[in-house]
């Protein structure tokens, strides 16, 4: 049997992009059988930038809702919100204390902020820590993240065998499991897709605001009657990352037939987006709007959780000299 691991920060609703790069390839895996997979809101992590605890609780919902609109199974798994397991900071400062200095200062999510030092909180910079803690808490095998994540995944490694040796064996060491199929979705600007571009496609939206979300797209001025360049557009980019063989294929031909604009493309990708997610955005809403439904199941979630890492922490605690 393989545990399977993965969280997401509460830090926005996900996107087309987490969706497609982590979220579906993350239930997929659970799928599998003989796997066991837990998946949890990183809600301490989206400490390091969301300050609103208003924003941060509908944040963390939205993530939960996504999970069970994507139809993460919850008889057969287990879904948490990491605030729930506060286990996992004891086990934290403990991982801390065998951390040296020039690992956290290189790690990337630490280094791009590094210029300007005075906005970075201490919580940013051992982040890599708690992600460990969240791992070897569970003894998780695999950990399904995109390509941004190895770095944090090389320290969980190093750390977790950091203290089999200093202590004894004690931790699995994790291993990334990243899905070369999935490509870097890109966003309505071209760039990688994400948060902290304000260029994503939000699926969730109703269907008026997805049609301005999508109407956002940016595109060049080639008039409507001219034959179009599909590899280098924008609209074009984000259907093919979710469209049928067949459908790419036939876009690509109006793209070059020419008397297509790019309002009847983004129309094409916006009525794919509507059907394609149908069922998802539905369950999506009903989730938000029964939130006590999301609680019930997310406490059920962290009850398994906590249990699994208490028993975790007991053999830990005895390790280490307490
Ligand atoms: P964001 O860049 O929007 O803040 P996160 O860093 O919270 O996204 O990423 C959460 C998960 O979604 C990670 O596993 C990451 O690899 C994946 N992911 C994020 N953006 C994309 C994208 N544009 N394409 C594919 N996967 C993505
Ligand atoms: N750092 C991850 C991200 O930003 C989120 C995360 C926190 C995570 N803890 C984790 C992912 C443990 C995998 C395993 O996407």
């Amino acid at each position: 049997m393989a545990r399977i691991l993965t969280g997401i920060q509460s830090s926005g609703t996900p996107h087309l992009g987490n969706i497609l790069g982590a979220i579906k390839p993350a239930i997929a895996l659970s799928r599998v059988e003989g796997n066991e997979s837990l998946l949890f809101i990183a809600d301490m992590h989206a400490l390091t930038t969301v300050k609103n605890p208003e924003i941060l609780r509908k944040n963390t919902y939205s993530v939960a809702a996504t999970w069970l609109a994507f139809g993460f199974d919850t008889d057969k798994n287990v879904l948490y919100r990491q605030s729930d397991v506060p286990c996992v900071t004891e086990l934290s400062w403990y991982l801390n204390c065998l951390t040296p200095f020039p690992m956290l200062a290189n790690a990337h999510s630490f280094k791009d902020k590094s210029e300007k030092l005075a906005d970075v909180n201490a919580g940013l910079f051992t982040y890599p820590v708690l992600m460990t803690a969240d791992i070897i808490l569970y003894d998780a095998d695999y950990i399904p993240v995109g390509k941004d994540q190895i770095q944090h995944l090389e320290m969980a490694r190093d750390l977790a065998e950091k203290f089999n040796f200093t202590y004894g064996n004690t931790f699995v060491i994790p291993q990334p499991k990243i899905n070369d199929n999935v490509k870097t979705i890109s966003g309505t600007d071209g760039l990688k897709m994400s948060k902290s571009y304000n260029n994503t496609i939000d699926i969730f939206l109703n269907d008026k605001d997805l049609k301005k979300n999508v109407m956002n797209i940016v595109t060049d001025s080639t008039p409507l009657e001219e034959p179009k360049n599909w590899s280098n557009c924008n609209v074009f980019n984000i259907y093919s990352a979710f469209a049928s063989a067949e459908n790419i294929a036939q876009l690509k031909q109006k793209y070059e037939a020419g008397n297509f604009g790019y309002g009847h493309a983004k129309n094409e990708l916006l009525s794919l987006l509507i059907d394609s997610f149908k069922v998802e955005r539905e369950k999506y809403n009903y989730y938000i709007q029964n939130t006590s439904e999301l609680d019930k199941i997310l406490k059920i979630g962290a009850d398994k959780a906590t249990q699994m890492a208490q028993n975790k922490l007991k053999i830990v605690r005895s390790k280490i000299g307490f």
